[in-house]
């Protein structure tokens, strides 16, 4: 049966924390995944969630089956957590599911829209996360882009994305970044949101959201400020969020797909049909990252602990790009690259080109993404000398 199978080409991203695992050599530098490090270069499991886990091995007292939906407790915490004290909560008009992660969350927004209507278009943004495409293609949807990053001038190309936008039939979907736009950090402002938001409304295509990286940009209330001012616009949107990287739980895969209907009822429906789609794809989420989760956002205690990680993690972030920048003027790179400090969350493109970046590979094993976006969080100040030396030299 499997013998026509040929080797799939090594998956962009995670393709390279491979090599760099086998890579020995002492100064090598990871730049890769989108995953957090602290100055020592580890990914530690957060405090709070520490005291989540011990708690739950002192409290669980069952193993069963929570249903495909997941946790209803987890589900109300994370709809509050994206969208606040928003009236569509309110209203009773979100239903949410817990996920796999929220690549997950992305798979069952895909699989539902497919099954409302095969075969739908869905606009993402060029760039965007190399597995958006893979994911919704997969789900049966055909996919198409919209402009949304200026390489030349390191900025968003907003005009460009405007008048695309308004080219995209009713009934289609866009696919938002809320955040830390992932690879371009570049992201909509308070205005251009405003401008998105009525676009989506005038010609009826359906938003849908990812905010993976919520706490990373700018602090978690102004990082959902966007899909909260859609959510006020428009009757119906998908949001796909993930607990990955802004409570640490990378491989407990939790994340979470919530549907805003036009009303109560109707979002009784669409939540139904999801649990469907749930249901023949991997029966039920895991549970374990979402009791972490619901522990921490039920106590005041535990969440001002979390609050307090995730600032450090931001604000460490925000260091590393001021540093980055300050440091590639230090060792003789005449190039600008101040435009990586005006970015959000943990991506920035240098860039550079293939050649140069695969140099930085084989010379001197900084594993950067093949787009040239580097995840800032892999920066140090114990490495961040040996990394613009580097980068000086290919350039
Ligand atoms: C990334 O973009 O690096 C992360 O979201 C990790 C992944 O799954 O690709």
């Amino acid at each position: 049966m499997f013998s026509q199978l040929q080797h799939p080409p090594a998956d962009p991203i995670l393709g390279l924390s491979v090599k760099f695992k086998a890579d020995t050599n002492p100064n090598k530098i990871d730049l890769g995944p989108g995953i957090y490090k602290d100055e020592a270069g580890n990914t530690p499991v957060l405090a709070c969630v520490k005291a989540a886990e011990k708690f739950r091995v002192e409290n669980e007292t069952s193993k069963v089956y929570l249903g495909s939906a997941g946790s209803a407790l987890f589900n109300d915490k994370i709809a509050s957590l994206i969208l606040g004290d928003h009236k569509v909560i309110r209203e009773n008009r979100v239903r949410t599911v817990s996920t796999p992660g929220g690549t997950g969350a992305l798979r069952i927004a895909g699989e539902l829209i497919n099954k409302t209507k095969p075969g739908t278009t869905i606009w993402v943004s060029n760039p965007t996360w190399a597995n958006h495409q893979g994911v919704f293609k997969a789900a049966g949807l055909n996919i198409e882009t919209y402009p949304y990053y200026d390489y030349e001038n390191k900025c968003l190309d907003f005009d460009a994305m405007v008048e695309a936008l308004k080219q995209i039939p009713a009934g289609d979907a866009v696919l938002l970044h809320a955040c830390c736009h992932n690879p371009s950090g570049m992201d909509l402002n308070k205005e251009q949101w405003q401008q998105v938001a009525e676009l989506a409304r005038e010609i009826g295509f359906t938003p849908v959201v990812d905010i993976a990286y919520q706490g990373f940009g700018q602090g978690l209330d102004v990082d959902a400020y966007g899909l909260r001012l859609m959510a006020d616009s428009v009757d119906e949107m998908i949001i796909c969020s993930s607990c990955s990287k802004n409570f640490g739980l990378y491989r407990d895969r939790i994340g979470a797909c919530s549907i805003i209907g036009k009303n109560a009822a109707s979002a009784d429906i669409i939540g139904a049909v999801m649990v469907t789609v749930v249901r023949v794809n991997y029966s039920m989420p895991p549970a374990h990252g979402a009791a972490l989760v619901e522990t921490i956002l039920s106590s005041d205690e535990l969440t001002a602990q979390w609050h307090g990680e995730l600032q450090e993690m931001r604000e460490r972030i925000a260091g590393m790009r001021q540093l980055f920048v300050e440091k590639l003027v230090e060792n003789g790179v005449t190039r600008d690259f101040s435009f990586i400090t005006t970015q959000n969350g943990m991506f920035s493109f240098l860039g550079i080109d293939g050649d140069q970046i695969q140099r930085l590979q084989d010379e001197f094993s900084i594993y950067v993404v093949g787009s040239s976006r580097v995840n800032v969080a892999g920066l140090s100040t114990s490495n961040v000398d040996y990394l613009t030396q580097s980068i000086a030299k290919v350039l």
